[in-house]
């Protein structure tokens, strides 16, 4: 039987992801996948890995190059792909935040007339908008959103906290969260019946090492 495919992120969740996979039975203790190569078939792994863009892990699953993949909830809520959750791997936590400039309070902000949000995450802000019930414009952008308010672009961002550095230098601060976001395993809605046994196996496997931390 073919190996699995394994999406895995690029950027931040990667190395993570390889501390996890080499804890499992039967991956090598490291892998070098510090390349520019983004597809490893060595015989030494026991999957077929693709290295993809983390906002692109879950498409490759959903369209089925990858069987299972990697990526992160913040990720799976904004481009809402056709893929099955299997496990919440624990690493990459970070929280979907919405936040303001510090000398803004939770009242002065929802009492606004008009507000504009900057973001990376359009499809996540406008959901949370309509459920609070807020009229405002969204911009969108591609990264170092906390310059949006600084630079009186935006009246807040909605983004994803980790640490709360990059918040604190820019004199920000939450003023709502609105989701928690880690790492997930997914599947292909179609591996996951064609190839139950091996993706079965896959997460057994992946479970007892989360559980062993
Ligand atoms: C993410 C996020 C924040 C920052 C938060 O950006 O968009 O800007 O990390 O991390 P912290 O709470 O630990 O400071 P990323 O580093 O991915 O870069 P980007 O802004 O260019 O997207």
């Amino acid at each position: 039987m073919d190996k699995l495919t394994l999406s895995i992120p690029t950027g931040r969740l990667k190395e993570e992801v390889l501390e996890l996979l080499a804890r499992m039975p039967g991956w090598p203790a490291s892998c070098n996948l510090n390349t520019r190569k983004l597809v490893f078939e060595d015989e030494c792994l026991p999957c077929r890995i693709i290295l993809s863009h983390p906002k692109d892990s879950s498409t490759y699953v959903e369209f089925g190059a990858a069987d299972i993949g990697i990526v992160g909830k913040d990720i799976l809520m904004e481009r809402e792909n056709e893929v099955y959750e299997l496990l919440d791997l624990g690493i990459g936590k970070c929280q979907m935040i919405i936040a303001v400039p510090l000398s803004v309070s939770h009242h002065v902000f929802f009492n606004k007339d008009h507000l504009r949000i900057a973001t990376k995450y359009p499809h996540i802000t406008r959901q949370y908008l309509q459920e609070k019930g807020i009229t405002a414009d969204i911009l969108s952008l591609y990264g170092s959103i906390e310059l949006a308010p600084t630079l009186g672009l935006a009246d807040a961002i909605v983004d994803i906290v980790s640490t709360g550095k990059t918040l604190r230098e820019n004199h920000l601060q939450v003023l709502e969260s609105i989701a928690p976001v880690s790492a997930r395993l997914v599947a292909n809605l179609i591996s996951i019946r064609t190839r139950m046994d091996a993706i079965r196996h896959f997460v057994q496997q992946l479970k007892g090492v989360i559980r062993n931390e």
